[in-house]
C-alpha cells in the first residue's frame, strides 16, 4: 500500500502511540499525536498550553472545537498530503463529525480506523511503567523495555519522565472518559466500514504484525 490515512482508536495505555511511531517509520506518513502536541503546548505556556492544561490534569478531554481547529491546521500542513497517521484524535462523535468536511476541504479520505483492544490490567501495567522523552517523544517501559532504566533517551539523548495523568487515580478517570466518550467511535467507523479492530495483548512486535496485517502491509 501506497499513501496512508489512518485513525487510531483505544483505550489509554493500548498502545496507539508506539504503533503509530512504526506506521510513521514505515509509510512516512506525517504523525499528529494530539496529546503530544497538547503536553509541548503545556511545557511551552502556549496560548494553547494555558488553555488545555486543565483538562490535562483532570484526565478530561480538550473541548472539541479547540481540537478541531488544532487538527484542522495540522492537516493542512503540505507534509499531511503525503498521508497522515492521527493518534488520539478524534475522541468524540463530535471531533469524528468535524474530521469529515476537514477530509473533504483538502480532498483527502481515511482508510482505515484502527483501534487497539486491551483489558484494564494490562492498561493499567503499561501506563504506570511508562516514560516519555521529553525531547522526541519516544516511548519506553520500565518493565518491558531494558533502555528505559537508563533514564536517558536512546535515540536522542533526551530525559526520560513520567507523565503526571500516568498516576493511578488518573488513569482511572482517563478510563472512565474513554467509555462514555470515545468507545462510541468504534460503532460510528464500523458503520462507515473503516474500523478495524486489533488485538493489544502481547509484545510490541506481535501487536505490530497485527497492525500491519490489518492494513494489508507486510513488518519489515
Ligand atoms: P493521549 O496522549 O492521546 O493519551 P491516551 O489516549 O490516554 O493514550 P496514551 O498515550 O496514554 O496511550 P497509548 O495507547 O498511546 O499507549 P502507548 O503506546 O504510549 O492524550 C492525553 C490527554 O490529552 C487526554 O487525556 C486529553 O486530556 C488530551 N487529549 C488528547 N487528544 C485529545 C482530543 N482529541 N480531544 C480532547 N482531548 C484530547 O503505550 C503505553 C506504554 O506501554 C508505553 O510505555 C509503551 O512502551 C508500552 N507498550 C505499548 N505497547 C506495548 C506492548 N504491546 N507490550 C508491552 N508494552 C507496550
Amino acid at each position: 500500500m501506497g499513501v496512508l490515512r489512518v485513525v487510531f482508536l483505544g483505550p489509554p495505555g493500548a498502545g496507539k502511540g508506539t504503533q503509530a511511531k512504526f506506521l510513521e517509520q514505515k509509510f512516512g506518513a506525517c504523525l499528529v499525536g494530539t496529546g503530544e502536541i497538547l503536553r509541548k503546548a503545556v511545557r511551552e505556556r502556549s496560548p494553547l498550553g494555558r488553555k488545555a492544561v486543565q483538562y490535562l490534569d483532570r484526565g478530561d478531554l480538550v473541548p472539541d472545537h479547540v481540537m478541531v481547529k488544532l487538527v484542522a491546521e495540522r492537516l493542512r500542513a503540505r507534509d499531511c498530503q503525503s498521508g497522515f497517521i492521527l493518534d488520539g484524535f478524534p475522541r468524540t462523535i463530535a471531533q469524528a463529525d468535524g474530521l469529515e468536511p476537514m477530509l473533504k476541504d483538502i480532498g483527502l479520505a481515511l482508510d482505515s480506523a484502527l483501534c487497539i483492544q486491551a483489558p484494564n490490567e494490562v492498561i493499567i501495567q503499561r501506563l504506570s511503567g511508562r516514560r516519555t522523552c521529553k525531547v522526541c517523544g519516544s516511548l519506553y517501559h520500565v518493565v518491558f523495555d531494558p533502555l528505559a532504566r537508563a533514564g536517558k533517551c536512546d535515540r536522542c539523548g533526551g530525559e526520560l519522565y513520567q507523565r503526571e495523568d500516568d498516576r493511578e487515580e488518573m488513569i482511572a478517570a482517563r478510563l472512565r472518559v474513554y467509555e462514555s466518550q470515545t468507545a462510541p467511535l468504534k460503532e460510528y467507523y464500523c458503520r462507515r466500514g473503516l474500523l478495524k479492530e486489533i488485538d493489544g495483548v502481547g509484545n510490541v512486535e506481535e501487536v505490530r504484525n497485527r497492525v500491519f496485517r490489518a492494513l494489508g502491509a507486510v513488518a519489515t
